[in-house]
């Protein structure tokens, strides 16, 4: 059983929990009328009254809505007021922009946080009068199509040779019309860019690891060294997952020294700290200590775990009309999660998973889980010998190889002159499964 920590988690575990407030309420339903089907708690205007003005009112469905506003994981934080920590990050983003005159590249794990502080760069940016145009990047991303995009949002008032007293047509105007009909070329539209004035421009390329086309990338670079040469009142920030910075940008050694690479990384205790305070702050609850230690311990530094964890230990803690989030609701929340994952997965690697072969190979497989952090997966033996301590590669490598026949958790692709071989999780989502699975049982301890 993969779940080290006490009786695996039953479907009865979390329907137990499942919120049926009509059973607390005064007018219960019949059962079987269609009234008895769940309903949403509140209405799609997100008016959280009082709440939002830092005055909690634990009306049950107004603290759901708070938590769900406060804790939700499955988006990247958009103001400021929601955003914890990150200070130093912040300070030498701005610095690079400002006085660096740089372009940047923000690099991290996923789900680190690099959405949530280009959000928050992006607002305080524009209080500094900057005009902030944001891309997230897709597998299909265009040059051609996202710069047109970029240049319909800068106002052709900006241009050099316009006077500020242009008449009405041309305030309605763009850069994108003084780009040619063909394909748009970064020369060209450095020239272009290069026009502006009584502003900058900061264009942010977010999700910039997804991009699959080679071309793109070579005219991002392209770009980012004809901005430079011609000193433009144009920024680039590109974000992407990735561990350094070549990963994300390939060889250029042509446009190092016009870019600024900041790493992403794990945030600290405090910061995690204060991702719970404020969601204490909106809704009225309150972790206990052990309770938020544990969802600390757990996150192992991820923004994402922490808002995750803390929001299903809190909403165990309103299904029972609890104001105080403890230790058990943690467990619990985090064994729901896990269940839930587990479910998600294929019938077939639910049952791999089961078998006594992987569970006697649990702490290389929890090594390997970690080792599979890369933007797109793949790990050497070596990888994983680092991450498990007290394993020689020879024994890590057998291990790999163990499971990719019949039991066939990994895909393994050959090194070719000289390389080592590579491998990655065949099934997405049991890596995450197993690191959280780990960090459960080592909580515990
Ligand atoms: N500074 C922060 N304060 C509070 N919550 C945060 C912070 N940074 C990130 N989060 C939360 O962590 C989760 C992941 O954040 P985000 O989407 O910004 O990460 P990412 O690095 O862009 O992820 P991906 O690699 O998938 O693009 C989100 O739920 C977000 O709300
Ligand atoms: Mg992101």
């Amino acid at each position: 059983m993969i779940f080290s920590r006490g009786k695996p988690p039953t479907e009865g575990d979390t329907s137990r929990r499942v919120a049926a407030p009509w059973k607390r309420g005064e007018n219960a339903p019949a059962v079987g009328s269609e009234q008895s089907l769940p309903r949403f708690a509140v209405a799609a205007t997100d008016d959280i009254g009082d709440a939002a003005a830092g005055l909690p009112d634990l009306s049950p469905a107004r603290a759901r809505l708070a938590l769900a506003d406060a804790l939700s994981a499955s988006q990247p934080v958009t103001s400021r007021g929601r955003f914890a920590g990150r200070h130093d990050t912040m300070a030498a983003l701005i610095a690079a922009i400002e006085q660096q005159r740089a372009h940047v590249v923000l690099y991290g794990e996923r789900g680190i946080g690099k959405t949530s502080l280009i959000h928050v760069f992006s607002e305080t940016a524009r209080e500094a009068r900057y005009l902030v145009l944001y891309g997230s990047c897709g597998v299909e991303a265009r040059f051609d199509d996202m710069f047109r995009t970029f240049a319909e949002q800068i106002p052709l008032l900006y241009h050099a040779g316009v006077s500020p007293t242009a008449d009405e047509g041309e305030h309605n105007r763009s850069f994108a019309g003084l780009l040619g009909d063909g394909p748009v070329d970064p020369r060209e539209l450095a020239d272009v860019f290069s026009q502006i004035v009584g502003t900058r421009v900061i264009i942010v390329l977010d999700e910039y690891d997804r991009v699959a086309d080679a071309a793109f990338r070579r005219d991002v670079a392209e770009l980012i060294k004809n901005l430079s040469d011609r000193a433009a009142r144009v920024q680039l920030v590109l974000t992407g997952v990735a561990s350094n910075l070549d990963e994300l940008i390939g060889f250029t050694p042509s446009i190092r020294r016009n870019i600024v690479g900041l790493a992403v990384g794990p945030m600290a205790d405090a910061e995690l700290r204060e991702i719970l305070d404020r969601a204490e702050q909106a809704t009225g609850l309150a972790f206990a200590p052990g309770a938020r230690s544990l969802i600390i311990k757990m996150a192992a530094g991820s923004p994402y775990l922490a808002r995750l964890l803390g929001n299903r230990a809190a909403g165990r803690a309103l299904d029972d009309r609890r104001q105080a989030v403890g230790d058990a609701d943690v467990i619990g929340g985090t064994e729901a999660v896990l269940a839930e994952w587990n479910s998600g997965l294929p019938r077939r690697v639910q049952s791999l998973l089961q078998r006594a072969e992987v569970r006697n190979a649990w702490p290389v497989l929890i090594a390997a889980a970690r080792a599979s952090g890369t933007p797109d997966g793949w790990f050497s033996v070596h990888d994983v010998a680092l991450e498990a301590s007290g394993f020689e590669p020879a024994t890590v490598g057998k291990t790999l190889d163990g499971f990719i026949g019949e039991i066939d958790l990994f895909d393994r692709e050959e090194g070719i002159g000289g390389r080592d071989s590579r491998y990655r999780f065949r099934t997405q989502g049991v890596a995450q499964l197993l690191g959280l699975s780990a960090a459960l049982a080592r909580a515990g301890r």
